[in-house]
């Protein structure tokens, strides 16, 4: 292309960038109208396109509560926006993007009717109540957008102060691309203490089959270990009682798995 014929080009693409619609905010499926559901459990999954967590709306939240939902919608973006709060200064109310690589983008939501936009499928609702009760809030979500990458293939939410977990549930090998997700928040409020007791998964690099380790720490999730193989970490308490556990597998070779106590 001679430079004439290329001005031509770059000004004829000039002209229709100018001519064409400005992009909605959300391509593909748009929003629900309203919340189609409605949460007022402390924690759990929600896979829905949009829900409101209505959790003690007008009622009261003990001290230092710990909540955790996770939202797994079928649409890439997820717009979250505070309905009402009785949560003071001292509490926290986080939204969390969660992908391949963990916990990622984090807002604090505190001010009524400001979005709190992700492209992420999966997003952690965290509620961390300070040293003192407090009142209720009322959270909604909407999905919009085009199928995005599954994030999670499994959810197992614990909030017992103590128990034993063995993963895979029913026994047998963990099967190949897997991505689940063990989330660990006493309903009575502790700190209880992460300790692997069995670890068995393809070793070597921890690049293809592993498991990480997350704790709740200063208002935010941090990694505390990677591992694979048969390597048993250090025991892990969590001191904000709020913790992680995720498993990956890759596409070939699967094993018995993994499992550990907590209390
Ligand atoms: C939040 O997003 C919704 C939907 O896009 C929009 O109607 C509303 O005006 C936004 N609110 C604010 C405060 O930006
Ligand atoms: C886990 O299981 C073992 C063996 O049954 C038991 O001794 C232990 O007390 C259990 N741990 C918890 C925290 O429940």
């Amino acid at each position: 292309m001679n430079s004439a014929a290329f001005l031509v080009l770059l000004f004829s693409i000039f002209v229709s960038a100018l001519a064409a619609p400005q992009p909605e905010p959300h391509q593909g499926i748009p929003e629900d109208p309203e919340p189609v559901t409605t949460v007022t459990s402390c924690g759990g999954l929600l896979e829905t396109t949009s829900a409101i967590i209505n959790f003690q709306v007008g009622g009261s939240i003990r001290a230092d509560m710990r909540c955790l939902w996770i939202v797994n919608a079928p649409y890439d973006t997820q717009r979250f926006s505070l309905v009402s709060s009785g949560l003071n200064e001292n509490d926290g109310l986080f939204v969390t993007a969660y992908g391949k690589e963990g916990p990622g983008l984090q807002y604090k939501v505190a001010s009524l009717g400001q979005n709190h936009t992700f492209v992420s499928r999966t997003v952690l609702v965290t509620l961390n109540v300070g040293h003192a009760p407090t009142f209720g809030f009322s959270l909604k979500f909407f999905s919009s957008g085009s199928a995005g990458a599954v994030a999670i293939t499994g959810y197992i939410g614990l909030t017992t102060a103590r128990g034993n977990l063995s993963y895979p549930l029913g026994g047998g090998n963990y099967q190949n691309s897997e991505s689940a997700l063990i989330t660990i928040t006493p309903t009575v409020p502790g700190k209880p203490t992460l300790r692997f007791t069995f670890v068995d998964m393809e070793g070597a690099s921890c690049l293809y089959d592993y498991v990480r380790t997350f704790t709740w720490f200063e208002n935010t999730y941090s990694q505390v270990a990677r591992f694979c193989g048969t390597t048993i970490p250090t025991s892990l308490t969590l001191a904000e009682g709020v913790g992680l556990v995720s498993f990956t597998s890759d596409a070939s070779v699967t094993g018995p798995g993994f499992a550990f106590e907590w209390e």
